[in-house]
């Protein structure tokens, strides 16, 4: 059940958080906790540091769960991180030293038919990331009128037969049965959609999983809260894997550190009211780490300080 999940990124994330022997971290997407145990390892005995994990799987949770007999300083929330403020404030009584996010799914999840995540696997059309609640894609897939999930395919998935592909779901459901299982989902896109490079599902796939679990409003709604939650010198590392991801990273970034900075263009220099100073370039995996791990290939990680 616990599954191996290869992490990325794994020194670069643990570096930029610049670690202090008795600093306050949050590793807000845990999974298996590569960058957990990585963070925890670089305290030492007589250290005071401490970790808080979050994971709205709790399949992951689980995992946290029985590294916390090992680590003492190890502290865990099960959820979504859109309660990030809430969930510091229930452990620290400041604020914290840095907070890392490793976004999207984990191998686990993916690799598990049960979970629905995958068009390899035939399993149910659940691709919720927190099984223990919400609607499964199934229940919106069997309810949703054709216009809103072609919406979804297409602003998630940048679809192309978005529209025809809604029809069919449509179709299928009220002439043949409800959509219970991942193959006959694949099966209906599969009429539309041939083989090219990538398998015909991808993008369809990718956009009802991240419809379902709220992927970009989380991550829209996270940052202002995870600037709020960090002291003066706290760090912020985002991991993305996709560029509607990313995006919303890069202009928080660049909207936050740029303000109250002066224009020339501008006749009078607003207030100083930057909150964050980004460091460096966004940072890709390194040749050998995508020859380990070819799911590295997307991944690009933006580091930020606050002001
Ligand atoms: C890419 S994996 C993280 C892997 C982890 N860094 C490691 O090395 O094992 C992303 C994890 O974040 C969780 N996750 C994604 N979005 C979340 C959210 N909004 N709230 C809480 N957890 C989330 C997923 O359930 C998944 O376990």
């Amino acid at each position: 059940m616990n599954g191996i999940h290869e992490t990325v990124l794994l020194n670069e994330a643990v570096t930029a958080l610049n670690i202090m022997p008795n600093g306050n971290y949050v590793d807000a997407t845990f999974g298996r906790g590569g960058h957990s145990k990585n963070i925890l390892n670089q305290f030492k005995c007589e250290d005071k540091g401490r970790l808080l994990v979050i994971d709205r799987d709790t399949d992951a949770i689980e995992v946290a769960e029985s590294l916390a007999k090992t680590y003492n300083n190890l502290l865990i929330e099960h959820g979504a991180f859109e309660e990030l403020e809430k969930m510091i404030g229930i452990h620290f009584e400041n604020k914290v030293d840095g907070i890392l996010f490793d976004l999207g799914i984990s191998s686990p999840q993916i690799d598990q038919a049960e979970r629905g995540f995958s068009f390899n696997k035939d399993g149910p059309l659940d691709m919720r990331m927190d099984a223990s609640s919400g609607e499964t894609a199934a229940d919106w897939l069997n309810r949703a009128d054709w216009k809103e999930i072609s919406k979804v395919l297409w602003r998630y998935g940048e679809e192309k037969n978005a529209t025809k592909i809604a029809k069919e779901i449509v179709i299928y459901r009220e002439e043949v049965k409800p959509l219970e299982t991942t193959n006959e989902l694949v099966g209906i896109i599969e009429k539309i959609n041939k083989y090219s490079k990538k398998h015909p599902a991808t993008r369809s796939f990718q956009a009802i999983r991240i419809h379902l679990n709220r992927e970009l409003e989380q991550v829209e709604n996270v940052l202002p809260a995870a600037i709020n939650c960090l002291k003066k010198g706290g760090r912020l590392v985002v991991i993305s894997f996709h560029s509607l991801e990313d995006r919303i990273v890069k202009r928080f970034l660049k909207k936050q550190s740029s303000q109250g900075k002066f224009d020339k263009r501008m006749p009078i220099a607003p207030t100083d009211s930057a909150t964050l100073k980004i460091i460096g370039k966004p940072i890709k995996a390194s040749a050998l780490e995508l020859k380990n791990n070819p799911r590295a290939r997307s991944a690009i990680m933006r580091i930020a300080e606050k002001l």
